[in-house]
């Protein structure tokens, strides 16, 4: 039995929230102190630091390749500490995966923080089609198991690509799920990947949620539905914090070696480019990627810094469309593949500038 038509993580774009409201202020040093030290890391976060280490050894002492920390995927919010219930930001690891693939292609060694169990690169082609089952057949002579012939070309492309880059030691696969996790493994990653010079990209694709619940005010368990939980009216209101804006932080001292973009998602399109402005102001990174939730298969806007900066929000900050033809469409590229020419020259320019 397949569904392969029906596609429950897909929002309706006209039922999608209003994010209109005012932006809350940049993170600073003491927002920094304040949220790494009331919260409590993840159990795992040596482990990563260590991994990363080795990894950036390995390629200085190997091949000195340009290194890409890409962040990918959906971060969630508990609502109870054994958790049950939890908030999530919407993400399928499309924009992240597919980007991941590209740079590699293009000789960069990659770190990919992503969401555990959203796409991956190589597997994404895979993972989320079919019922994995239907990719293999009973061979009735030997009883082995071998892909499907519809499969094999395909898979074949794909597997030799994703072993080459196996046997390089390029690829480096680091999961979150909470947002609590995410921030912190970015700022040990983004700390630790500043030790590679001008050489590293970080890339930050994933939507990270803007509210949680900090570990003090977390309930240990499952929330009951019983009157002490609830309203008057037998509602249940819930208390979430805002979540720190941590991109002003890795700009300005966690990687500030590193070249910088981030993603910026709206549902409205007559908001866009002002918010992908507004981001570049705030945080002064290098480049901001606007993409509408509706179309962000098919075109995506780069903001970036004018040469003549301002103060203000900066009317001149450039834009740049990028987009789909109805015949790329038709033959099945992605829009990763059409953009990220432009990064990769923008990254080069930068160590170029910094050598
Ligand atoms: O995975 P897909 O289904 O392909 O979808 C891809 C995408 C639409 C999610 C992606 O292209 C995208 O737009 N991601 C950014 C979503 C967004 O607008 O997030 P934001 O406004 O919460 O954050 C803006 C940027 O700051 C992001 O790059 C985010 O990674 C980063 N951020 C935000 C908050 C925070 N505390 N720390 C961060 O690093």
């Amino acid at each position: 039995m397949n569904s392969e038509d029906i596609h429950t993580s897909v929002p309706d774009p006209n039922k999608a929230i209003d994010r209109s409201i005012p932006d809350f202020p940049v993170a600073k040093e003491v927002d920094d102190n304040d949220y790494f030290t009331k919260n409590t890391p993840p159990t795992y976060i040596h482990e990563v630091v260590s991994k990363v280490k080795d990894f950036l050894q390995y390629h200085k002492a190997n091949t000195f390749k340009k290194i890409a920390l890409i962040t990918s995927g959906g971060t969630t919010v508990p609502l109870e500490n054994n958790t049950v219930r939890f908030i999530d930001n919407f993400s399928a690891g499309t924009r992240g995966s597919t980007s991941a693939e590209i740079l590699l292609k293009n000789g960069y060694a990659v770190i990919f923080l992503y969401r555990e169990f959203s796409l991956l690169p190589y597997s994404r082609h895979f993972s989320h089609n079919l019922h994995f089952l239907d990719y293999m057949k009973i061979n009735s002579i030997d009883n082995k198991i071998e892909i499907n012939d519809d499969h094999n070309d395909k898979m074949y492309k794909i597997l030799l690509d994703y072993q080459k880059i196996k046997d390089s030691n390029s690829l480096l696969i680091i999961p979150f799920t909470t947002v609590n996790q995410y921030l912190f493994t970015l700022k040990s990653i983004s700390t630790t990947l500043n030790t590679y010079g001008s050489k590293s990209l970080i890339y930050l694709a994933a939507a990270v949620s803007d509210f949680f619940i900090p570990v003090s005010k977390l309930p240990q368990h499952k929330i009951q539905s019983s009157v002490n939980n609830l309203s008057s009216n037998g509602q249940l209101i819930i208390n979430l914090d805002p979540v720190p804006k941590f991109l002003k932080r890795i700009v300005d001292d966690w990687s500030n070696n590193s070249l910088i973009i981030s993603f910026k998602l709206e549902t409205d399109q007559n908001i866009l480019i002002n918010k992908a402005k507004l981001a570049l102001k705030r945080y002064n990174h290098n480049l901001v990627i606007g993409n509408l939730l509706q179309t962000r298969k098919k075109e995506v806007v780069f903001v970036s810094k004018s040469s003549n900066e301002s103060n203000q929000i900066d009317k001149n900050a450039q834009e740049k469309w990028f987009r789909l033809t109805d015949d790329q469409i038709k033959n099945n590229f992605e829009i990763e593949e059409i953009f990220l020419p432009e990064v990769i020259k923008l990254h080069d320019l930068w160590i170029n500038k910094t050598n």
